[in-house]
């Protein structure tokens, strides 16, 4: 029997719809907002206003582009967290709207799991049990992955997710919202001569506030003597940064695969599109006879592929959802 699920992602500031048949992606729709990049971060506001605006459409997008009519689904599935509060409502508001007018079931999908899920749209998919590294500007966290919707977190950030690291750190270097392509851009000119500290985190868990305080620190030392330092050290003080931000994932996922045993590794989030973490990821691979596993950058940033995805395996299981369910910003 085949099964056709439409997706529907929008917990952060990123309204996608996905169609989703027999565990192949039909298509993979977004609608970005550029208005945060004014003020430097997403404006939660301004988030849910936008998806209001982008949800129709997008969804429209989606149908059309898969060739799939709305009557021809088996179910919806939405994000029901973690994330914005009034961004998820518009999502989850709006695939209640639609199970309900289709008469087919609602499936609920946690954000994170759904990242996860992106590597099932690619061939080869790791191989279970596999480590995910999940790196994005709200989560950093290690899973150990034993089942398509079966994973136990190893180890995540104790503080700022790494895609906050980079963005955090760009904001007091004068570049734009989200920072990160752009150091991954600049870093490419420069050589990472300037050491900031690893920190000392014991086990699995990340923390990375204290390398934006050592960061600030260490601007503010040499703008004092030189207040063209960082115009003139712009591409070196961004390869820094980014070196160290990398080396303290790699450190971690190491550490996971050493403490496992397990060699299939996967990342996923918007962070994995950074060059040096490929690159790193490659070197450490061969090195220590890892298979790794990195979606196309449409899958590895907020998509709704993923979450339709997550929700054909959710529908396999008869995991639906009620129309009493509630978003969830938090979500263990
Ligand atoms: O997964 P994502 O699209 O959204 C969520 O946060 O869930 O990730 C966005 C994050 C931002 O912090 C952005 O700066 C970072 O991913 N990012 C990068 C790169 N591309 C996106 N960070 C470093 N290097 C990149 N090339
Ligand atoms: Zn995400």
């Amino acid at each position: 029997m085949s099964v056709t699920i439409l997706g529907i992602e929008s917990s952060c500031d990123d309204t996608a719809a996905a169609v989703v048949r027999d565990g192949k992606v039909l298509s993979n729709c977004i609608a970005g907002q550029e208005i945060h990049r004014r003020y430097g971060g997403v404006v939660p506001e301004a988030a849910s206003r936008a998806h209001q605006i982008n949800i129709v459409p997008v969804v429209h997008q989606a149908l059309e582009q898969a060739g799939v009519r709305a009557d021809e689904l088996d179910a919806v599935a939405f994000t029901r967290g973690p994330g914005l509060i009034g961004s998820l409502l518009v999502g989850m508001s709006f695939a209640k709207g639609l199970a309900l007018g289709l008469g087919c079931p609602l499936i609920e999908v946690h954000h994170l799991q759904a990242h996860v899920a992106a590597h099932y749209a690619q061939h080869p998919a790791p191989a279970f049990p596999f480590l995910c590294l999940t790196v994005s500007g709200g989560h950093t966290q290690i899973l150990l992955v034993s089942g398509h919707l079966e994973m136990t977190l190893l180890g995540q950030t104790l503080d700022d997710a790494a895609g906050e690291a980079f963005d955090k750190t760009g904001k007091l270097l004068g570049l734009d919202y989200p920072a990160g392509p752009e150091i991954d851009r600049l870093a490419r000119e420069g050589q990472p001569r300037f050491a900031f500290p690893e920190p000392q985190i014991k086990g699995l868990d990340f923390s990375f506030s204290g390398l934006k305080t050592s960061i600030l620190h260490f601007l503010k030392k040499n703008v004092v003597e030189n207040p063209a330092f960082v115009q003139n050290n712009l591409a070196d003080i961004c390869a820094s940064v980014q070196h160290r931000i990398v080396t303290i994932l790699m450190n971690k996922l190491e550490q996971a695969s050493r403490q496992t045993g397990i060699r299939e590794i996967a990342v996923a989030g918007g962070v994995s599109a950074n060059s040096e973490l490929r690159r790193q990821l490659v070197e450490t691979g061969e090195r220590l006879q890892w298979r790794t596993f990195v979606p196309p950058i449409e899958y590895c940033t907020d998509n709704a592929a993923m979450i339709s995805m997550a929700g054909y395996f959710k529908y396999g299981k008869g995991e639906f959802s009620g129309h009493d369910a509630t978003p969830l910003a938090r979500w263990a």
